[in-house]
């Protein structure tokens, strides 16, 4: 099996094109935060007040302790329903 001249270049224009392929997709997941997850809790919230019960200290399922600002939740969590 002979590869030629010319499946060595388009195999470099190839990996080429899949590393700028590569390169924007990190770029653009690295603006966005963890979503909003799909299930039945986060479906149709819509309000930041509605995060607080949950999300709060106290709540069932408090946010870390490096937890970025915790006001307008939907500017950074975008939700996957269409929401934001
Ligand atoms: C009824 C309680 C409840 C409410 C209201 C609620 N959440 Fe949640 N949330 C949870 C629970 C429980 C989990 C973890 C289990 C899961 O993934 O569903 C969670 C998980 C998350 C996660 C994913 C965490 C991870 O580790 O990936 C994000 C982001 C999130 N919530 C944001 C929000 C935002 C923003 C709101 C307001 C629009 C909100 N939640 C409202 C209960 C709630
Ligand atoms: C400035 C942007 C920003 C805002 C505003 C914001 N978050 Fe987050 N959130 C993040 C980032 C970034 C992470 C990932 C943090 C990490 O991995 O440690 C995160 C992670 C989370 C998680 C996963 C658990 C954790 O703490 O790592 C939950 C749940 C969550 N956010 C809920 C909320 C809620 C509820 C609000 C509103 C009260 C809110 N977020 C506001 C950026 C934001």
């Amino acid at each position: 099996m002979k590869a030629g001249k010319g499946f060595l270049k388009s195999g470099w224009m190839f990996l080429f094109a899949a590393g700028l392929l590569v390169a924007g997709l990190w770029l653009l997941s690295a603006k966005t935060f963890a979503p909003l997850p799909g299930d039945a809790i986060h479906a149709g919230l819509n309000e930041d007040m509605s995060c607080l019960p949950c999300h709060s200290p106290d709540g069932e399922s408090p946010l870390g302790e490096k937890h970025p600002p915790k006001e307008q939740c939907l500017t950074c969590h975008k939700g996957e329903t269409g929401n934001s």
